[in-house]
């Protein structure tokens, strides 16, 4: 049984076969007669949508809850929870305040557990973003990719997997707020040149592609004056996107904040992907289901000849 809590639960080879499983127009129905659970314990409008219609087009039925409902941790361990949850359904996902919530039910073994977002990684995000990339594109490797701002949950699971996709990273975060020291050794023990910029305008140069998320994540609502005020200076605006390769396309996985994180004239702009990331939240999420229920390659091709 698989997991995905990070990325980096994923081989390389692994990942390019979800991106891969994400590009058939006609999945196998893998989930056929089957539930999936899906916990929300912060809000969500892409990830609970983008994984219901997975779900159902997979054949299956999928069972969205709000955090408050089944009170992980409040009227159930988790443990509890993902034990109960897994009479019912094939596989369990969840966004959760506190990533051990989804340790925890990942460690009982009763049914694979996705991160739908967690305080630590946002991986079903970096899987849309790298087939939005590789769409445009046609490969990875070798490109270079920057992110800008906060080096939250979704900094680490975009930056391990440009890395596990042979991208280069630069990184532009003030102090205080850059990703993980152990995340960017993770890159660079996968060969990955990652750089640490200190401004923006060093992060970009020469990037293909330039990233960035709030400023203010979801549950740090009460450190939001003081992060404003840290990250002055690293708004995306075209000004910064002029500092990037020639034609480099711009990177949220929204929700967005116009004149905050970004400027109307980059995200509203010619170089904006936002809108195809968000539509492959759904693609990339349908290939990871098809690869965690084993439906791909061997299972794939049993399944399309006895049509
Ligand atoms: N990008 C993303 O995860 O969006 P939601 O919070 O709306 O699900
Ligand atoms: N970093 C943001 C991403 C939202 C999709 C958050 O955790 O709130």
């Amino acid at each position: 049984m698989r997991h995905l809590l990070d990325i980096d639960d994923l081989s390389p080879a692994e990942l390019a076969t979800i991106l891969d499983l994400a590009e058939d127009p006609d999945p196998p129905r893998v989930l056929a007669g089957c539930g999936v659970a899906l916990i929300f314990e912060k809000p969500s409008n892409r990830t609970r949508n983008a994984a219901e219609m997975a779900v159902t087009a997979l054949g299956g039925h999928p069972v969205s809850i709000r955090g408050e409902e089944v009170g992980i941790g409040v009227r159930e361990s988790p443990e509890d929870v993902a034990r109960v949850l897994a009479c019912y359904h094939a596989v369990l996902g969840a966004r959760v305040d506190d990533h051990r919530t989804l340790e925890a039910m990942a460690a009982t073994g009763a049914a694979p557990v996705l991160n739908l977002l967690s305080d630590r990684a946002h991986p079903t995000q970096a899987l849309a973003d790298l087939l939005t990339l590789r769409r445009l594109w046609g490969g990875l490797a070798g490109r270079r990719v920057a992110w800008v701002g906060d080096g939250n949950n979704v900094a680490r699971s975009f930056v391990l997997a440009a890395a596990m996709s042979g991208m280069e990273v630069s990184l532009g975060s003030p102090p205080g707020y850059r990703l993980d020291p152990v995340v960017i050794d993770a890159a660079r023990a996968l060969g990955a040149r990652v750089v640490e910029a200190d401004r923006p305008e060093q992060a970009v140069a020469g990037a293909d592609a330039v990233a960035t998320d709030v400023w203010v994540s979801m549950g740090q609502e009460d450190e939001a004056a003081a992060r404003l005020d840290a990250f002055a200076g690293y708004r995306v605006d075209a000004e910064l996107m002029g500092g990037a390769a020639q034609g480099a396309v711009f990177l949220h996985c929204l929700p967005a904040h116009r004149g905050v994180e970004v400027a109307s004239e980059v995200i509203d702009g010619p170089s904006s992907l936002v809108w195809e990331q968000a539509s492959n939240r759904m693609h990339a999420l349908r290939g990871l289901l098809v690869w965690v229920l084993g439906g791909g390659a061997a299972g794939h091709a049993v399944e399309r000849s006895t049509r």
